[in-house]
């Protein structure tokens, strides 16, 4: 039988294209007078943030910019972002961008109402009072911030990504407009469609996953396996865009309220020490753990090689799982993703205390459909050098 689940999702989610169109309706009817848009330089010169700024003047909004996130953005950047949003005077705050801009604006707009420093909200549910309203616009299909709960800040000193987890990191609206992805660059299309993947295929194997769950990831790694590919061949193919940004969308949801598990919480450090971009953390260590993952969850694993369209129906467990990892790994080269730690400047010298630092994401790892030790994370990491 199932246990009591909680599942929860932002009050409002707008998708399809030309979704840009209704930002102004939507910071009305939130009542924001002064909007601050949250985004990146990368972001900044690409057609997403002229999108938007061409229809906030149309729509006569007041806003200003603050364009200095960081990719993997640091604890430090909130606290810039929140001094602009102070001197504009801003009510309400517009993430406008990859995870990185989206995560720098939900913490900015709790510290608004909250003070303090990011640091003293890193873990579950440390933050007391709602932000001001969030307005959420991805430009990649990736993270799925958009729906979630959780920010992620890079503590420089610890050398870890630390999660804040809070109620008030929903966002009251997410705008998905796939034209805000066709510009996303073929290695960045790559790694971050991986993370939307492994999204879906770490909470259906999650010990939190629930029917409802199982419903999105499934949809998810099918639309996501299928139309990754595409997107990195051609990344103005508007409708293998619109899939891979519903897949994204469709298991962020189930994300959100499963957990991901090992395969995130062993890529932490790569993104704490190494600054190597969320997607490919992920993508490096994947493969490694779920196939240590496989023989506790063998059947899952068959379930996500039918998802991803493999002929593996009424094979055995075993064998629909070996053809599952078998494809992903297909998959992850074929997307041109590199497959060793030491090709992304991991030192060896140094996997000693990625795994210490990995057994410090216990969030994660407590959703692992299997035990995962010190000693285990240390082996997977050399398996993979
Ligand atoms: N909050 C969450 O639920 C959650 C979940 C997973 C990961 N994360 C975090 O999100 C961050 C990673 O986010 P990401 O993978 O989306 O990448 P990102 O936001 O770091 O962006 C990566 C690069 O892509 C560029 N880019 C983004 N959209 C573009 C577009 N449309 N056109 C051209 N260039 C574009 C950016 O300028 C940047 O250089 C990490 O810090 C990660 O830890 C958050
Ligand atoms: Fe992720």
């Amino acid at each position: 039988m199932e246990q009591i689940a909680t599942f929860r999702v932002p009050p409002k989610l707008i998708t399809g294209v030309g979704a840009v169109g209704s930002v102004c309706d939507e910071i009305r009817e939130l009542g924001g007078s002064k909007v601050l848009v949250v985004t990146d330089p990368g972001v900044a010169a690409c057609p997403p943030l002229a999108m938007l700024t061409e229809a906030l003047d149309a729509g006569g909004v007041d806003y200003a910019v603050f364009d200095q996130v960081i990719p993997e953005p640091p604890m430090e950047q909130p606290p810039q972002c929140l001094e602009l949003a102070q001197s504009e005077g801003a009510d309400l705050l517009l993430g406008l961008g990859g995870g990185s801009s989206m995560d720098v604006a939900k913490v900015t707009a709790f510290l608004m109402t909250n003070g303090g420093n990011p640091s003293d909200y890193f873990g579950n549910e440390l933050v007391a009072k709602p932000g001001v309203p969030t307005i959420l616009m991805p430009t990649t299909a990736g993270t799925a911030s958009e729906v979630t709960n959780v920010a992620i800040l890079k503590d420089r000193g610890a050398k870890l990504k630390e999660g804040i987890v809070t109620q008030h990191n929903y966002c009251k609206v997410g705008i998905l407009d796939p034209r805000l992805t066709l510009s996303v660059p073929t290695d960045v299309s790559a790694a971050t469609g991986m993370d939307a993947l492994i999204h879906a295929i770490e909470c259906y194997i999650s010990v939190k996953a629930t029917d409802m769950t199982d419903t999105f990831a499934l949809k998810a790694i099918s639309l996501c396996a299928g139309n990754l590919r595409r997107v990195c061949e051609d990344g103005s193919d508007l409708a293998a865009r619109t899939k891979m940004q519903q897949g994204c969308l469709i298991g962020g949801i189930s994300f959100a309220n499963a957990g991901v598990g090992g395969v995130h919480a062993l890529s932490y450090p790569l993104g704490g020490a190494y600054d190597v971009p969320h997607g490919v953390a992920n993508s490096l260590m994947m493969l490694p753990v779920l196939r240590f993952n496989a023989p506790a969850c063998a059947e899952r694993m068959a379930d996500i090689g039918v998802a991803m369209g493999l002929d593996v129906a009424q094979a055995p467990a075993k064998e629909g799982a070996d053809a599952a990892l078998d494809a992903l790994a297909e998959l992850v080269s074929d997307i041109g993703i590199p497959p060793r730690l030491r090709d992304v400047g991991v030192a060896r010298e140094d996997l000693e205390a990625m795994a210490d630092s990995a057994m410090t994401v216990t969030r994660l790892l407590a959703n692992n459909p299997r035990p995962l030790s010190r000693e285990d994370a240390l082996a997977l990491y050399e398996e993979v050098y």
